[in-house]
């Protein structure tokens, strides 16, 4: 078992061997597991000035959005967020709530015409959001280019996991890269060639008193990138594993299906447990499985000393999955959210200044068409085999979830 084969395992066991703090690897390239929500909020929010975005998961991102809210700890990145910051509050978010609806009903209504073979409810989901994230977000078409981008996304997501996975990435970016880099930027730039009626895409060409654009034509287009980026892949896994996890738990699925029957988005809030059920999910399929950051000066965390120029990892896997702070952590049980504020050590959104923007958006999106799904159709696995988390930029289901569906 290895840091590089089986990151999941490997970190869970080094955390169980030594406890809170790991060192994994050595030298110049010596790297910390921490381990504890002390360690993470000294990390995240405390001490956040002293770890620092440069990393290289980082600069692979910065291959296809340049400095972004996804890579970016200075002060541009401030800018940058307080100027996006209002169209991702909960009350702007809500204003997306028919585009979800309308999007979720026209592909539970495709999957009418799909009930003979099993469907890869991961698959769906991706489709799904990526749809509803560049029309909410910038107006792109979905009809005619949603596909585009989305065919183009697997070359630009590929190379960035290999770059971001190696120690020496080769200088250059490979062709196929270069090339879905050009496409992308085309259709992104068209997008935001119309603004109107989008507040994200306002925001990003607001201006000062002076009349001056806040942000350069490269920004925009890198934030742009880096929202369609964030903001789909994520909550699609999410989604996935949702489903995943009901199926094999009939009863928590005809609980919240009797919660839910009959019930509108607007009753969002008081639907506990299908919140809880989401939140379960993030729980225990954190889509942001790892969280990295570089020391900047050396510090001290727990009693260890960490070197400047090291590399710290905070695993909201790991920490959602420690029997010092979860019961039997390993089982889905969704009323462990019951009520609703006992939440240890949990951190699927990260925490400090740069906890994720999209939250509200991701969790509005996610219950929505959780309750949409289940009201219309039951799902049931196509395969007895359970379903691999394979830690990838997001973690995916490794070979997706395939399922039956039949409406009810
Ligand atoms: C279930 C879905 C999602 C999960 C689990 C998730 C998780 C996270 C986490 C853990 C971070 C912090 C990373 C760090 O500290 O380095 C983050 C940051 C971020 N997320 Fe999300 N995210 C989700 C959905 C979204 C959506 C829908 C958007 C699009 C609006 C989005 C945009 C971003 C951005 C731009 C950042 C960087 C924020 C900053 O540094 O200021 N995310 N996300």
């Amino acid at each position: 078992m290895s840091l590089r084969r089986d990151p999941l395992s490997y970190m869970q066991r080094q955390h169980r061997l030594y406890g809170p703090i790991v060192r994994l690897g050595s030298g110049r390239h010596a790297a910390h597991l921490l381990a504890h929500p002390d360690y993470a909020d000294h990390v995240l929010r405390k001490h956040h000035r002293n770890y620092s975005r440069r990393t290289r998961s980082a600069h692979a991102v910065r291959l296809v959005t340049g400095e972004s809210l996804l890579t970016n700890s200075a002060e541009l990145w401030l800018k940058h967020r307080l100027l996006l910051q209002p169209a991702f509050q909960q009350h702007s978010v809500s204003e997306h709530l028919p585009l979800i609806v309308a999007q979720t009903a026209k592909m539970l209504d495709a999957w009418e015409r799909a009930m003979h073979a099993p469907l890869d409810v991961a698959a769906e989901m991706m489709h799904l959001t990526f749809a509803i994230a560049g029309e909410a977000f910038f107006g792109i078409d979905v009809e005619t280019h949603a596909s585009a981008v989305e065919a183009l996304l697997p070359a630009i997501l590929e190379e960035l996991f290999a770059r971001s996975t190696s120690m020496f990435p080769p200088r250059r970016t490979s062709r196929r890269f270069d090339e879905a880099r050009r496409e992308l930027d085309a259709i992104i730039d068209a997008a935001l060639a119309r603004p109107a009626g989008n507040m994200v895409s306002a925001l990003l060409h607001a201006r000062d008193e002076q009349n001056n654009a806040v942000l350069t034509e490269a920004e925009r287009r890198g934030e742009a990138l880096a929202l369609l980026l964030a903001g789909h892949e994520t909550t699609a896994n999410a989604l996935a594993w949702t489903f995943y996890l009901l199926a094999s738990a009939p009863e928590i699925e005809r609980a919240l299906l009797d919660e839910v029957m009959h019930r509108t988005p607007d009753e969002l809030p008081k639907l506990q447990l299908l919140n809880a059920v989401v939140d379960e999910t993030l729980r225990l399929y954190p889509p942001i499985w790892i969280v990295e950051r570089d020391a900047i000066a050396d510090d001290e965390i727990g009693g260890y000393h960490i070197a400047r120029g090291s590399i710290v990892y905070i695993s909201p896997y790991v920490l959602h999955r420690d029997p010092a702070f979860w019961n039997e952590p390993e089982r889905f049980d969704p009323h462990r959210f019951l009520p609703a504020d006992k939440r240890p050590a949990y951190l699927p959104f990260g925490a400090g200044p740069h906890h994720c923007i999209g939250a509200h958006f991701a969790l509005l999106e996610s219950r929505v068409i959780l309750m949409m799904v289940l009201q219309r159709y039951s799902l049931r696995l196509a395969t007895r085999k359970s379903i691999a988390p394979q830690p990838w930029i997001t973690l995916r289901p490794r070979g997706g979830v395939p399922m039956h569906i039949a409406t009810r």
